[in-house]
């Protein structure tokens, strides 16, 4: 991929490149403080705007190739809409459809001023900057031929803003985030046989860069710890099953508060094991980790950010593979926590792997809450779609301020029910319980398994089976795999959980 560099200046009319600038619907140009608009400019586009029919629209572009009265090569004009609009805009989304219309350039200067209303702020100019970030982002390290039209070598964009070193420090902290979606997204994407537990593991060590201490725990020692609904899940393949510890340690020294843990599951495939999936789309459970890929990601934001927080990820890392060692329906299996767990369906692996997760950490870390984000059923896709990832919760609280992070970041969750009836559907004839609860509110039963491994401590979990992969093109994500809950999670801490 090309790589994008992203700096902050005053505003000032570029020598070459792309010229970005905003109008609202009146199709003012916007002021240039002392400068002026040479008039041809000014005609140039006043006679494109009418032959192309541009109204200013919110995010509809007008591009000028070879601009009358002005140095750069190309301008591109971007609509903001009226002055109700402007102050709605999301400057994430606006980012990146500015990113989309930027086309082939090696250079781009974007000039944040103008129309009234229309937020300029530093705040605002780092998350436009993020937006393009995110936009730009493309998952080609497999093709030997690059395609054609993307722009050759660096993209340099200048974003031409009021007070430039305001921004440029906003922009220290968000490009950290913007690092953590971009490497959750390459983990999802990655393919299977590159990303399997073991190596998903040392992935999660370059963390230690960042000053995130990690600790690896592998099949013996998870063995020897008594993960044994994990490690149930990963006995048919070749690959050693693994748990990855990750600790950013950001709160000052003496502080009380408990750590807050995010827990993911990270089947790096799933072929569904001895109760095997169709061979239609199979290929998509490569993306089977998108929850630990989240959690990844988020630990390399809070540490790229120095987030003032304690915060903890931990990973189940595991390939289900049908095979003569493989798991049987019909095994029992003693988890951690001591419940017995009887396999009905080897493919309802992901909460057999987070059962030991979420114990362990509970028992270990004592956290002040636990969130969850696992792909976990392809009923969460039948109810929600791909819009929202499916919210459960025992603490209103939490899943309040999930609820909220999720208006902010755009990274939406919408609440699902829990409940003693539904509890009693995954009872078992022979054990403490069986792993599916049968057809009817597939990902229900399969959040209240999970609810039996928490116990009282605070808990969400996140079913991003339909927001994680296969994700739709939007202004800030044009690959299969969205990075889906860095940004969302980050916002929760950053809203809540973070010392002044
Ligand atoms: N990883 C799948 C869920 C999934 C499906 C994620 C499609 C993304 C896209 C999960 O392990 C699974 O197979 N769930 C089963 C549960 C069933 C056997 C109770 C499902 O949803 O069908
Ligand atoms: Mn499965
Ligand atoms: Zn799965």
């Amino acid at each position: 991929m090309a790589r994008l560099k992203i700096d902050f200046a005053a505003p000032a009319l570029p020598k070459q490149g792309t010229l970005v600038l905003f109008v609202g619907d009146d199709l003012a140009l916007p002021a240039l403080g002392k400068a002026k608009w040479p008039a041809e400019f000014e005609a140039a586009f006043k006679k494109a705007a009418t032959a192309e029919n541009f109204k200013g629209k919110p995010k509809s572009t007008l591009v000028l190739a070879a601009p009358a009265g002005l140095d750069a090569d190309r301008v591109v004009i971007v609509g903001t809409g009226a002055v109700e609009d402007r102050a709605k805009a999301d400057p994430v989304m606006l980012g990146g459809a500015v990113m989309g219309a930027l086309g082939k350039g090696k250079a781009a200067t974007v000039l944040l001023v103008g129309p009234k209303g229309f937020n300029t702020t530093p705040d605002a100019a780092a998350n436009v900057a993020l937006g393009m970030r995110l936009r730009a982002y493309k998952f080609d390290r497999y093709k030997s031929k690059k395609d054609d039209d993307a722009p050759k070598g660096d993209l340099t964009i200048t974003l031409g803003v009021a007070d430039p070193a305001a921004a440029k420090k906003v922009w220290a902290a968000e490009s950290g985030v913007a690092d953590g979606v971009i490497l959750a997204r390459d983990l999802v994407n990655e393919p299977p046989n590159v990303l399997y537990p073991a190596e998903f593991g040392r992935r999660a060590a370059e963390l230690e860069k960042l000053g995130v201490d990690v600790e690896i725990l592998d099949g013996k020692k998870l063995e020897k710890i008594g993960m044994r609904a994990l490690l149930g899940v990963g006995q048919g393949s070749e690959r050693d099953s693994r748990v990855a510890i990750m600790r950013w340690n950001g709160a000052k020294k003496g502080s009380k508060d408990k750590p807050v843990a995010f827990i993911g599951k990270g089947v790096c495939f799933d072929t569904g094991g001895i109760s095997i999936k169709p061979a239609g789309g199979m290929e998509d459970m490569k993306g089977d980790m998108a929850g630990a890929a989240c959690v990844v990601g988020l630990m390399h934001a809070l540490a790229a950010r120095k987030a003032k927080v304690d915060a903890i990820g931990v990973i189940g890392l595991v390939e289900n593979m049908p095979d003569g060692n493989a798991q049987r329906p019909g095994d029992i299996v003693t988890s951690l926590s001591g419940q017995t767990i009887e396999i009905i369906n080897t493919d309802a692996e992901g909460r057999l792997v987070l059962a030991d997760v979420l114990w362990y950490t509970k028992d270990r870390f004592k956290p002040q809450f636990m969130i969850d984000l696992a792909t976990l059923t392809g009923a969460i896709m039948v109810a929600l779609g791909q819009e929202n990832a499916g919210l459960f919760s025992n603490n209103d609280e939490l899943a309040e301020r999930l609820i909220k992070a999720g208006l902010e970041t755009g990274e939406h969750v919408w609440r699902m029910p829990l409940g003693p009836s539904y509890d009693k559907m995954i009872d078992s004839k022979f054990a403490d319980m069986k792993n599916t609860g049968g057809r009817f509110g597939g990902s229900i039963t399969a959040a209240q398994f999970l609810k039996r491994f928490v116990e009282e401590v605070p808990w969400a979990h996140l079913d991003i089976a339909g927001t994680a992969m296969g994700s739709p093109s939007s202004d800030v994500n044009q690959s299969w795999s969205s990075g889906w809950g860095v940004r969302l999670l980050d916002r929760l801490v950053r809203d809540h959980y973070e010392a002044e």
